[in-house]
């Protein structure tokens, strides 16, 4: 797929004021700081689009943008930011389930995961969450250019056979980096692909 234009569109708190879900969606989430901005304004090519950020926290609504005019692309904020508050991130909890298990139009969402990292309690707990409620999700392995080649596939296959303790069938795995401009053609090509199915 080729990105002819991509541009912002929305950012609320409130499922009801996302765009009509008339177009294709996909949602990129993960924990905070593990490259959800970057590797948006990777893909798009847009090097500002997403706020990125070194300060862990800094996505904290529902932004919509429009891509080629054709499908929704969502940022959603960090799971599980320790340093806000309580109170918000139970608000920022809800606001992403809201959306995640409400929302007609996402077809699919881009689960990150930091590839220099073992599985983190959170990352798991949310990948059954999706599993359990049935949303249809893929991983992304992101910042791959920290690794080695062989700390990366080290990593990733552990990482596969952690989750084969709770699931039969893997998800598809994407492997990234927004720096070095790794997997953008193949999540593009997934996405076009996935298209297709639209409208239901
Ligand atoms: P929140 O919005 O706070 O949840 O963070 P986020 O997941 O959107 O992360 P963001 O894209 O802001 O990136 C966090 C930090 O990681 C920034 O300092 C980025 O420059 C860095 N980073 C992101 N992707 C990569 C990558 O592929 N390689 C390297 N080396 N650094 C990256
Ligand atoms: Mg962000």
């Amino acid at each position: 797929m080729i990105i002819k234009s991509a541009e912002f569109l929305i950012s609320n708190k409130d499922i009801k004021k996302c765009p009509e879900p008339v177009k294709p969606e996909y949602a990129f989430i993960g924990r905070s700081n593990v490259g959800k901005s970057s590797l948006i304004n990777m893909i798009t090519g847009k090097k500002n689009m997403a706020k990125t950020s070194s300060t862990p926290g800094k996505t904290k609504l529902i932004n919509h943008f429009i891509i080629n005019d054709e499908w929704y692309l969502v940022d959603l904020p960090g799971l599980g930011f320790a340093k806000v508050s309580k109170k918000e991130r139970s608000g920022i909890e809800e606001i992403i389930s809201d959306y995640l298990l409400s929302r007609k139009n996402l077809l699919n969402t881009f689960i990150l995961i930091d590839s220099r990292l073992k599985p983190q309690n959170i990352d798991i707990e949310f990948i059954n969450w999706m599993g359990e409620k049935r949303v249809p999700f893929v991983l992304v392995f992101t910042k791959v250019d920290k690794n080695t080649k062989n700390t990366l596939h080290k990593n990733i296959e552990y990482y596969k056979k952690f989750l084969l303790k709770y699931w039969e069938e893997l998800p598809r795995i994407f492997i990234t980096s927004s720096e070095k401009k790794i997997g953008r053609d193949d999540i593009l090509e997934f996405i076009e692909e996935t298209n297709k199915v639209f409208p239901f």
